[in-house]
């Protein structure tokens, strides 16, 4: 699966092992940055080329890094398409898929350790949409919120 994956100051630190990870575990990362550690680069430019990758589908899915994940999270949900949320357990990762969706996962550096990161990621990654009649029909209403406000 092609995985976007970018990083402000605040996630970079989680970054590189989560690429490997992706790597090892058969998917093409598409690393959108920061190639360096830039102290005070700004979170939203990140989750905006993550967002666009996933809209344009470029990649089936993103994971955006930033300190705490919330930032990211909320610059990622206003690109339409994009179902982000952050999940600092695996039970979210995979559920938010299952359940929800979820294309973008967001993590925070700040928040959780490079081990915890790569089991969350990898539920996120091995989960897969339930076209179960609820969730369609909850995400409809997920979509229609999107198309009209
Ligand atoms: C950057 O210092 C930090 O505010 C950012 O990475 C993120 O945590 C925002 O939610």
């Amino acid at each position: 699966m092609k995985i976007a994956i970018a990083a402000d100051h605040g996630g970079f630190p989680l970054k590189a092992d989560l690429v490997e990870l992706l790597k090892q575990a058969g998917h093409e990362p598409i690393d959108l940055g920061a190639a360096e550690c830039i102290a005070g680069d700004d979170y939203p430019d990140y989750a905006l080329l993550v967002g666009k990758a996933v809209q344009s589908k470029q990649a089936e899915r993103g994971i955006v890094l930033c300190g705490s994940g919330v930032g990211a999270c909320i610059a990622a949900n206003k690109l339409k398409g994009v179902r982000a949320g952050v999940c600092h357990d695996t039970y979210s990762a995979h559920q938010g898929v299952e359940h929800d969706d979820m294309n973008v996962l967001c993590l925070g550096a700040r928040i959780i350790g490079v081990e915890p990161a790569k089991e969350i990621v990898l539920a996120y990654v091995n989960a897969k949409f339930n076209t179960g009649e609820r969730y369609q029909r909850r995400l409809n209403k997920v979509l229609k919120i999107e198309q009209e406000g």
